[in-house]
């Protein structure tokens, strides 16, 4: 999430989670704007990589203008980061010195009014990060049942009322608009409270449901690991707890070197550590950052280090990423992806 002069959120803390130094080659997974990327330009400036993904078009056109002093160095490519690993292999750049992840939608396209993310602004029921994708929004309001739509809102938007709402929403369809969906939340749930929009939590959840963001991210994140030398930096930025929980498991279970139910007598499962926690708790924003950006108020930051067990790496394909530990400390990385190259199942 941006603010609405599109200042990037958390920005010296990711710079400083990711590690970010002159030569290094980075991967922004949610490019938005470009205000991350920017800072990792620059930082990484001179001799440093930047493979800048999204999945809006629009996002990759915006990204290209700002970062145009740096278009030597930068590989913009509009997919979606469920293909991380394609993507990487597709235009040999890995093994990378860090990945940043700042999910969810930029204020651009909350700001916009474009593609019905804002029950503020008359819109279809669009919500489709890339337009080329076949489920939007209205396809789920108009046409999941009224359990579906109940369990997305209940599991992507925590929404207490969510029976009440899918109940509302399976009456009164077709529903084509934004501001159609938030008035009949509205009175669903018996009319506004609090400061937060009643609509706001079935926003979130149709959002995520059209996009699949939850299992994108659990692909992403199991593919980025693998796209990390050794040392490399993992950073994820979420605005919500269903996210900030799956990127904590990941993290988590990957800084584990057993991962079998508790209980196990005997470790069955051979997992071995390929993450160290930078941080065991949650990074949040400082109180500056919020009063000066109040949508950063909700941010959360994890991240961790690509480790190498050393007993795996002298028997593994692993061995393969680092062969040449020291020319990767030199930020040299051609051997070791010319090694890769030879082993990566693409
Ligand atoms: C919060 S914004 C990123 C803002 C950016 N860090 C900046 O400084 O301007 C998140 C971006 O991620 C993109 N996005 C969300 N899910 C995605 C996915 N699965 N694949 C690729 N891009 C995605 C959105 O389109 C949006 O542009």
């Amino acid at each position: 999430m941006t603010a609405s002069n599109h200042t990037p959120v958390m920005l010296e803390e990711a710079i400083r989670a990711l590690a970010v130094a002159p030569g290094g080659r980075y991967i922004d997974a949610t490019l938005g704007g470009g205000g991350h990327a920017a800072a990792i330009l620059e930082h990484s400036y001179p001799g440093g990589q930047l493979l800048g993904i999204d999945a809006a078009p629009e996002a990759i056109e915006k990204a290209r203008q700002r970062l145009a002093a740096y278009e030597d160095s930068v590989l913009l490519v509009n997919n979606n980061f469920s293909h991380l690993e394609a993507i990487c292999l597709k235009y040999d750049f890995f093994p990378v010195h860090g990945i940043l992840f700042d999910l969810g939608l930029s204020s651009m396209q909350l700001d916009s009014g474009q593609r019905g993310f804002s029950f503020q602004q008359e819109a279809s029921l669009d919500m489709r990060f890339n337009p080329a994708q076949k489920l939007s929004a209205a396809d789920i309001v108009n046409g999941y049942s009224e359990a579906e739509l109940a369990r997305i809102l209940k599991d992507y938007g925590e929404e207490p009322f969510a029976a009440r709402i899918a109940r509302r929403i399976i009456g009164h369809r077709p529903i084509n608009t934004t501001t159609e969906l938030a008035r009949l939340v509205e009175t669903a749930v018996g009319g506004r409270k609090g400061r937060i929009h009643p609509a706001t939590r079935t926003f979130q959840a149709l959002r995520i449901a059209t996009n699949g963001e939850l299992e994108n991210l659990d692909k992403a994140l199991k593919q980025a690991v693998n796209m990390l030398g050794f040392g490399g930096r993992l950073v994820v930025i979420s605005y919500h707890s269903l996210e900030d929980r799956i990127a904590k498991r990941f993290m988590q279970a990957e800084a584990r070197d057993c991962v079998c139910q508790p209980g196990t007598p005997v470790c069955i499962c051979g997992h071995v550590s390929r993450l160290r926690l930078l941080s065991r708790k949650v990074i949040t924003p400082s109180a500056e950052e919020v009063k000066a950006n109040p949508r950063a108020r909700s941010a959360r930051m994890r991240a961790a280090e690509r480790v190498v067990n050393q007993e795996v790496f002298q028997r593994s394909a692993e061995k393969m990423f680092f062969l040449d530990e020291r020319a990767w400390e030199r930020r040299q990385p051609v051997l070791l992806r010319q090694a890769l190259r030879a082993w990566a199942p693409v």
